[in-house]
């Protein structure tokens, strides 16, 4: 084992503990972004003018009538830009365009005294529109061949061979929804300027580096002239890796003209209609099995739905397509991606960042496919895992393949599965009119960035004389739990009390050039970054520790560093070893470790309606030696219901008709767009950490945790297709749309009755 992973007997790592904000979070007294803006003195308030097409021409844009409204102090347009007019990292994205290319777009906003005066001014700007025709769904994308970006293809082996030696080849299709990620707290930002011109600004990004970046290319401005500070964030979920840049710009250009400080937060609507959400995607397939039921050979097109811009689209494309394998051997491999450009919301990261949208190719594949091979799916699932020796289609050996295996056998062993199989049989033998159904799935997820570079993090660490220890890391907290995780990992490398080790938010002028807080490798990066600091100070401590003796107190070694002029505070590094990938070729070994996880689902569907409730659900999942454990549970509990909501309610629905709405994001509210709430949690869920499971090469021996959860959702999707093809004869394939909603599986009914 490395360094890294080796743990001392006594540490705070491994320990049950609360999130470090907790009662904070509970008790209200948690400051959010905007609770900062909201103690600001003479601050101004931002409001968009949004376009009322999908697609469109500005021909004319007269601000002048909103200067007649009391308390607007100033409209933003595309003239007062300094910099770049554009709020991406590809040049795509206009921050005031002079096309429209989706609904609700800003093209200008209006900075007053109250917000309501910034309303009553945006709506006062006049401006003339001349309708284009658009592209709303991915269908009519790929019919008009409108596509952006690069188009890979990851291949393996050679798939005319692999159906040649199959036996049973099916081909299909499906269209998938995204998903709003609906974090608690909507696109927040704050910006101030110093005496000269410089920039301080508060946001809710994950990516501080690059809202720094983005604001100073849009301001003219250098990257040292621009300071990002995100305190927390309540709630992420891959929405605020890219989409907070051009609201932290519009912020920071407001602070600039008018040297007040601006507040943006976007209401609810605003962040619905206006901000990326996860890709729907398209997908067609071929695949071909043996006689047993051994995969072949996969053949498919992955269209994801990229919208106006590319944003993160084509990074979450190639995910897509490292993870159509899920945790299955398919000898020969042929996928292709590419990203429609459609008018709507430019799509972003979410939560698994493609991974869920590939594997659920492969997992609707095996489930439509079970019954037409007359096996029963979980047996024809475990049939195709993993096993040692194998390598992925991208040709990265599947190491620790065989924790895979284990996790499946403790899942079905814990949770009765065989037992309760028998026992479903003869209650649907018995019920005609409601149906119980039972399905297991497995996850093996990718952890590092597929952009090797990415890889890397920084930290400051800080001792003060008084022996307390201030630690600052590049990763940002989203409720993750990823500030408790590094201040277990400070306090268990310098061997202190977790009590003397105090985190201060997240800065650019603290650690710069960081990575988004994404790829769940937040504590993977940070924590060894972390961690290399702090083993810079005990080292320098050494020569302190053997003059006073094994006795010295933390206090007194610090004090007698501090008088011998010892350096107490250091910038620690990290970059993840090991890591290769081409991108041209789809090839390489991307992922540092793979995250493994099994869950098994039971649900009961009503056959009047299509309702249905998740009974009980049992997990096992692989966290490494987790170095928090209820943090970690948090995150797969989470994850997993995130996944259901997905997978089974969540339901995006845009005015796709030739009317004046088209285009319209017909559900942006929560009274409309269903979230899963208590209600929906499953009546029994089992969460277990696989044991045995250190992964040397990642700090004290952990795994990350923040994404692959969220994937075990599938269990639930595939169980409501056991329970639906219990209504027809057997036998049957059952097609279940993406949302699987009651009226969806209502219509799989109907499909199967028929
Ligand atoms: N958990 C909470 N509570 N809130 C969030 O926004 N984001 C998820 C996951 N868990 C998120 C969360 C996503 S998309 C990622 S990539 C990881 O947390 C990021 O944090 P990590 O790298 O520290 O795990
Ligand atoms: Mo997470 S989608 O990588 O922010």
């Amino acid at each position: 084992m490395s360094r890294l992973s080796d743990r001392p007997v006594t540490a705070l790592v491994g320990e049950t503990r609360p999130h470090e904000s907790a009662s904070l979070h509970v008790t209200g007294r948690a400051l959010y972004t905007d609770d900062i803006a909201l103690r600001t003195p003479y601050l101004l308030h931002a409001h968009p003018v949004n376009a009322p097409h999908a697609h469109a021409t500005i021909t004319r844009l007269d601000p002048k009538p909103a200067y007649d409204v009391p308390g607007v102090v100033r409209v933003l347009t595309a003239e007062d830009v300094p910099g770049v007019n554009d709020s991406g990292t590809k040049h795509d994205e206009p921050l005031f365009p002079t096309e429209v290319m989706f609904r609700d777009q800003a093209v200008a906003w209006v900075l007053g005294e109250s917000l309501e005066a910034a309303r009553v001014g945006a709506a006062a700007v006049e401006v003339d529109y001349e309708p284009l025709p658009s592209i709303v769904t991915v269908v009519e994308a790929i019919e008009q061949e409108s596509f952006q970006g690069v188009q890979p293809r990851m291949e393996r082996g050679d798939v005319t061979t692999g159906f040649a030696d199959s036996t049973h080849v099916f081909e299909g299709e499906i269209d998938f929804a995204g998903q709003e990620h609906f974090y608690l707290e909507t696109h927040a930002s704050l910006a101030i300027v110093d005496d000269d011109g410089q920039v301080f600004i508060q946001s809710s990004t994950q990516h501080p580096t690059e809202t720094q970046e983005i604001v100073a290319h849009v301001l003219g401005l250098a990257s040292h002239q621009v300071t990002v500070q995100c305190v927390r964030m309540g709630g992420g979920f891959g929405g605020k890796e890219m989409q907070p840049h051009g609201f932290a710009a519009v912020a920071a250009l407001g602070a600039r003209l008018t040297g007040r400080p601006v507040r943006i937060r976007l209401t609810r609507q605003q962040d619905m209609t206006m901000s990326g959400k996860r890709h729907g995607f398209h997908a067609s397939w071929k695949v071909g099995f043996d006689d047993d039921g051994r995969l072949q050979a996969l053949e498919a097109t992955l269209t994801s739905d990229g919208g106006w811009s590319l944003d993160l689209s084509e990074p979450v494309m190639s995910r897509a397509l490292c993870h159509v394998d899920n945790a299955y051997w398919i000898p020969h491999v042929r996928v292709d991606g590419r990203v429609a450009k459609t008018h709507k919301t430019s799509q972003t990261a979410f939560r698994g960042f493609g991974g869920p949208q590939g594997m659920l190719v492969i997992e609707d594949i095996l489930g439509r496919c079970a019954p037409v091979l007359g096996i029963d799916a979980t047996e024809l699932r475990r049939r195709n895992l993993y096993e040692e020796g194998h390598v992925t289609p991208y040709g990265q050996p599947v190491r620790h393949a065989e924790r895979l295996v284990r996790a499946w056998d403790q899942v079905v062993a814990t949770s009765d599965f065989a037992q309760r199989r028998e026992e479903i049989a003869r209650a649907n033998a018995e019920n005609p009119h409601s149906k119980r159904g039972l399905a297991m799935t497995p996850v093996k997820f990718g952890i590092s960035f597929n952009y090797t570079s990415f890889n890397q993090a920084g930290a400051l660490v800080h001792v003060y004389k008084d022996g307390s220890v201030l630690i600052n890391h590049g990763g940002t907290e989203m409720g993750q739990g990823l500030h408790t995780k590094m201040l277990q990992v400070a306090a268990t490398a310098l061997g202190l009390p977790i009590e003397r080790v105090r985190l201060a938010p997240t800065r650019t002028d603290k650690v710069p050039n960081t990575s988004a807080t994404a790829a769940s490798s937040g504590a993977d990066l940070n924590g060894a970054a972390v961690k290399d600091a702090c083993d810079q100070i005990l080292a320098r401590l050494e020569p302190v520790r053997d003059r006073l003796g094994p006795t010295a107190t933390w206090e007194e070694m610090v004090t007698d560093a501090y008088f011998h002029r010892i350096q107490l505070w250091a910038a620690g590094f990290y970059k993840t070893e090991g890591l290769s990938w081409d991108a041209q070729s789809m090839q390489g070994e991307p992922f540092k470790y793979f995250a493994y996880g099994v869950a098994a689902a039971e649900v009961s569907v009503d056959g009047f309606t299509g309702a249905y409730e998740v009974e009980r659900v049992d997990i096992v999942h692989d966290v490494g030696d987790s170095l928090s454990p209820l943090v970690d549970i948090g995150q797969i509990e989470g994850g997993f219901v995130q996944g259901v909501g997905w997978l089974t309610l969540e339901d995006l629905r845009w005015d796709v008709s030739d009317g004046p709405g088209r285009g319209r994001l017909a559900t942006q509210a929560a009274s409309t767009y269903k979230l899963p709430s208590l209600s929906e949690m499953p009546r029994d869920l089992r969460v277990t950490l696989l044991d045995r499971a250190t992964e040397d090469g990642a700090v004290y021996g952990s795994k990350a945790v923040g994404e692959p959860p969220l994937m075990l959702a599938f269990s639930v999707r595939e169980a409501l297709r056991d329970a639906v093809a219990a209504f027809g004869p057997s036998g049957v394939s059952v097609d279940l749309a993406s949302p699987a909603t009651p009226e969806a599986v209502y219509w799989a009914i109907e499909g199967v009755r028929a």
